[in-house]
């Protein structure tokens, strides 16, 4: 008798909207990149996620994109950034919920990302005729390239490097699009709430009480919306690069626009699979502003108690100290006349900031074993 009051008082009611902003959460399939018409062609993933762990990619032979993304680690690789770099690794599961990448959104697709790394002198430091060759000169490869793009990248019309590094790309971006979380534990709660069931195994009472703060009065969800709880959008959260003086030294979203619309591999240009979309179109009608300036995508939250150290510099190594930022609003730097409208210190109690971050805990789905080891190249 004791225990059944003891869990009616635990009982968290929710209201309809709630519910229904619930399912507005849950993880789905994304939609395909309108630029990339490999994108949905199981080949083309399949050699995607041999090239990702290929070490062949780099000069050196020394590097894969396994190397920093590392799969069992959910893709990220624990540091607050790769050295010599000033951003923190971001994990790839779900990007593809996103249509803007990098923390500064400076390429719009998955595929003409995959080839900064490729010649960033940090990073594979090859170029795109390396990249090409590789594909020309190993016969496996050739083989499945000219299965998948019908052409063969050594016949006598012979494709150009940029048009072979361009396809090895989006066969890449093919891979990453699978790359989606299983539903985790709040997926699941979700799913009961709808069906009616008003109690679940899937998120304790505390759990429960910081899911109510996330989409009500902390107002989290007003930016970490959507299936992988992310707008896709640009906020100036004011985390600074540098504590002394605190400084806003990366200027964020906006040099990522200015190389984005200058970009040749963007949705507009001719290796585009469509330039009739919104992706492409959207390369004129946006314009830079004094808002982009120290602004960062805001981060899918799915996975993220696996995903430390946080924010683009990686400076805040715990969720606890990400949710004392928000709740104080202190170290904070404020820039221009443009702050954040969406942010005031939330005063919280210490209570109130447990039940959110065990909420944010229940985001954590499983990695695929299909995710951990590299296929074999050919059999
Ligand atoms: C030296 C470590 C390193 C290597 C190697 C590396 N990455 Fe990254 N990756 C990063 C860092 C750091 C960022 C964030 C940089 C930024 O935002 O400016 C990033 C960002 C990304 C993003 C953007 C994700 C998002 O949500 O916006 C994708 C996609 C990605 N990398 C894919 C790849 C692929 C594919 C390869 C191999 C071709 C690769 N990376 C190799 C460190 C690395
Ligand atoms: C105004 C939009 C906005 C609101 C509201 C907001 N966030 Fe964020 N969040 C962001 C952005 C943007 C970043 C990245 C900022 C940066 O790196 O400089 C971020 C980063 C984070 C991170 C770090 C994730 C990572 O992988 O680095 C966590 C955790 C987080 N937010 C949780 C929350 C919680 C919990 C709330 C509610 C209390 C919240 N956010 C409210 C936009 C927002």
């Amino acid at each position: 008798m004791i225990i059944a009051v003891f869990f009616f008082s635990c009982q968290v009611d929710w209201s309809q909207e709630e519910i229904h902003l619930m399912q507005t959460l849950t993880i789905r399939v994304p939609q395909l990149d309108p630029s990339n018409h490999y994108e949905s062609d199981p080949l083309a993933a399949e050699l995607g996620r041999s090239l990702f762990f290929d070490q062949r990619l780099s000069a050196k032979g020394d590097k894969s994109c396994a190397s920093c993304h590392i799969p069992s680690q959910y893709f990220t690789d624990k540091l607050d950034h790769p050295v010599g770099f000033k951003r923190n690794t971001p994990t790839l599961i779900n990007a593809a919920f996103q249509s803007f990448f990098f923390w500064d959104g400076r390429r719009d697709s998955l595929w003409s990302q995959a080839l900064d790394p490729v010649q960033h002198p940090l990073e594979f430091d090859s170029s795109i005729e390396e990249l090409a060759n590789l594909v020309r000169s190993d016969d496996c490869l050739s083989q499945r390239y000219l299965t998948i793009f019908g052409e063969s990248p050594t016949s006598f019309k012979l494709p150009d490097s940029q048009t072979i590094a361009v396809h090895i790309a989006k066969s890449i971006a093919a891979y990453e699009f699978r790359l989606i979380s299983a539903p985790s534990p709040f997926d699941h709660f979700a799913k009961t709430l709808q069906q009616g069931q008003t109690t679940s195994h899937y998120l304790d009472s505390v759990a429960q009480k910081g899911l109510k703060l996330f989409i009500g009065q902390a107002g989290c969800i007003r930016c970490h919306h959507g299936p992988s709880f992310s707008d896709g959008q640009f906020h100036r959260l004011g985390i600074p690069d540098q504590i002394e003086p605190p400084t806003l030294s990366d200027s964020g979203r906006w040099q990522g626009m200015l190389d984005w619309q200058a970009h040749h591999l963007n949705a507009a240009s001719e290796f585009s699979d469509d330039t009739t979309s919104y992706r492409a179109r959207r390369v004129k009608l946006m314009q830079v502003s004094d808002r982009d300036w120290a602004s960062f995508r805001t981060p899918s939250l799915r996975n993220v108690a696996m995903t430390a150290p946080y924010m683009h510099n990686g400076s805040f190594p715990t969720l606890e100290s990400v949710l004392e930022m928000y709740n104080l609003r202190t170290n904070i730097v404020a820039h221009g006349h443009h702050p954040e409208p969406l942010l005031t210190p939330l005063e919280l109690g210490a209570d109130e900031l447990n039940q959110l971050i065990l909420f944010l805990h229940t985001l954590t789905s499983p990695i695929a074993d299909s995710w951990l080891e590299p296929p074999p190249l050919c059999d």
